[in-house]
C-alpha cells in the first residue's frame, strides 16, 4: 500500500514513522508512506497556501490551488471518477465519518493507494471537498489543530492490519475492537511485583481456562466501560 500524505507540516512527520511495525513495514515494502509538502505546489512565488475566508471570520482557510495541484502530481487526474481502482483520498477533518477498527480493517482490505489531506482546524477551501475528496474522515468528536495527529492514528491502524506486517497473524486478531470487545488484561514477569500477584489462571498453563478467563475479563471491561459496544456481541 502507498500513503501519501499532504501538509503544510512536513516536519510533524520526521521519524515518526521510523519505529516498530512501521518502520519493519516499510522495509518489507509491505507500505511506503510519502511526506509532502503543500507548499511545494503552491504556484505563487510566496508560496502561500493558505488565505483569509471570504465573508469575513477567524483564522485562515487552506487554498485550493495547492491541493488540486499535489493530486493531480500524485495520480495524474483531478477528476474523482477517474481515480484508479483502490485509491482513496481522504481529507482529515472534524466533520468526517468516524474512524474506528471497522474502518481501518476496510481500508487495509480495499484499498492500495491512500492520500491524506491534512486540514487546518480553520477549513479548507469547500471545492476541495466537492471536487477531489473521496471521504472526509474524523479520529474522534474533539478538534485538533490540524489534521497530522490524525494523519498518523490512520497510517498507525491501517499499516498493522496489512498482510505480513505483524510478526504472527493472531495478533491483529487478538486486539481490543478486532471482535468488538475491548482487550483482556495482560501480564509480565515477575509473577509477584511490590505484592500484587498476577491472576493464578494465567500460571497454570491450562489453555482452555485461560482462554475463557480472558475473555470473561474482556467482556468484564468492556460492560464496565464501553457498554455500547456490547450491543449485539454474543457474550457466550
Ligand atoms: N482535524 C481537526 N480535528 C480533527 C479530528 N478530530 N479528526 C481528524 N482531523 C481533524
Amino acid at each position: 500500500m502507498t500513503i501519501d500524505i499532504l501538509t503544510i507540516f512536513p516536519e510533524f512527520f520526521t521519524e515518526v514513522f521510523d519505529f516498530g511495525i512501521i518502520r519493519r513495514a516499510k522495509l518489507a515494502h509491505i507500505v511506503e508512506i510519502n511526506i509532502h509538502d503543500l507548499r511545494d505546489f503552491a504556484s505563487d512565488k510566496h508560496r502561500m497556501v493558505d488565505d483569509r475566508p471570504f465573508g469575513g471570520g477567524d483564522g485562515m482557510v487552506l487554498q485550493a490551488q495547492p491541493i488540486f495541484a499535489a493530486i493531480e502530481n500524485l495520480i495524474g487526474t483531478c477528476e474523482r471518477e477517474n481515480y484508479p481502482d483502490g485509491t482513496k483520498v481522504i481529507l482529515l477533518s472534524p466533520q468526517g465519518r468516524v474512524f474506528k477498527q471497522s474502518v481501518a480493517k476496510e481500508f487495509a482490505d480495499e484499498l492500495k493507494h491512500i492520500i491524506l489531506i491534512c486540514g487546518r482546524y480553520e477549513g479548507v477551501d469547500e471545492r476541495v471537498n466537492d471536487a477531489l475528496v473521496s471521504e472526509e474522515i474524523s479520529i474522534g468528536d474533539y478538534v485538533l489543530s490540524g489534521g497530522e495527529p490524525a494523519a498518523i492514528v490512520l497510517v498507525e491502524a491501517i499499516t498493522r492490519l496489512l498482510p505480513n506486517a505483524l510478526g504472527s497473524e493472531t495478533s491483529a486478531e487478538n486486539d481490543s475492537f478486532s471482535d468488538a470487545l475491548l482487550d483482556c488484561p495482560h501480564y509480565t514477569r515477575p509473577a509477584d511485583f511490590r505484592g500484587m500477584r498476577v491472576p493464578e489462571v494465567l500460571l497454570n498453563g491450562n489453555h482452555a481456562e485461560i482462554e475463557k478467563w480472558r475473555k470473561e475479563k474482556a467482556l468484564e471491561k468492556t460492560q464496565k466501560i464501553r457498554k455500547d459496544l456490547l450491543k449485539g456481541v454474543d457474550s457466550e
